[in-house]
């Protein structure tokens, strides 16, 4: 059965888990027969968005390159799943308002907790100032004050995180299962 396309749009800092949560509902909702893409800032920035830096004008740049293919996917009937730290919240709500259908989901750690992780080895450099305007660190984060959802990485497992977003997306009637 055909189903329409929404976008959903993780935001969050660097660590915090929204790749995970990205790739994990990717595949639940490829396993129900949906058409998918997930659009992550890591991946982004070798094609899409490759050269661009982390100024305030770049990351701007960024995420409005991510907001347009989650338009233009959504508006085919394609469920686009974005995973960047997208860390203003005026440049989210642009894409909000372009999208229409569009689910924001915050995944929330404590900066404490990801210097404790850090996957990437980053917030030992930010931290120690050998990384310039890193965001939670050197670098504004503008957290989300109507999300549809919160994740909390730090005491939620990725199943309960993944179940709260598929409810979510059951109530709003994006999915029929
Ligand atoms: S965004 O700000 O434009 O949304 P995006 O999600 O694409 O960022 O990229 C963030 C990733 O780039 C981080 O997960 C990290 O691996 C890497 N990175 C490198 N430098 C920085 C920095 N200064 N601030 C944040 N992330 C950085």
């Amino acid at each position: 059965m055909e189903h329409k396309g929404f976008t959903v749009w993780f935001t969050g800092l660097s660590g915090a888990g929204k790749s995970t949560l990205a790739n994990l509902l990717e595949k639940e909702l490829r396993a129900a027969n949906m058409k998918v893409e997930v659009l992550d800032g890591d991946v982004v920035r070798t094609h899409l968005s490759k050269g661009l830096g982390f100024s305030k004008e770049d990351r701007d740049t960024n995420i409005r390159r991510i907001g347009w293919v989650c338009q233009v996917l959504t508006r085919n009937g394609v469920v686009a799943i974005a995973a960047a730290i997208s860390p203003y919240h005026e440049i989210r709500d642009e894409i909000r308002a372009n999208v229409k259908d569009f689910v924001e989901v915050y995944v929330e750690a404590p900066i404490p907790v990801l210097a404790e992780r850090d996957v990437k080895g980053l917030y030992k450099k930010a931290l120690a100032g050998e990384i310039k305007n890193f965001t939670g660190v050197s670098d504004p984060y503008e957290a989300p004050e109507h999300a549809e959802v919160v994740c909390h990485s730090d005491c939620e497992t990725v199943n309960e995180s993944l179940d709260k977003i598929l409810n979510v997306l059951r109530q709003k009637g994006y999915l029929n299962s």
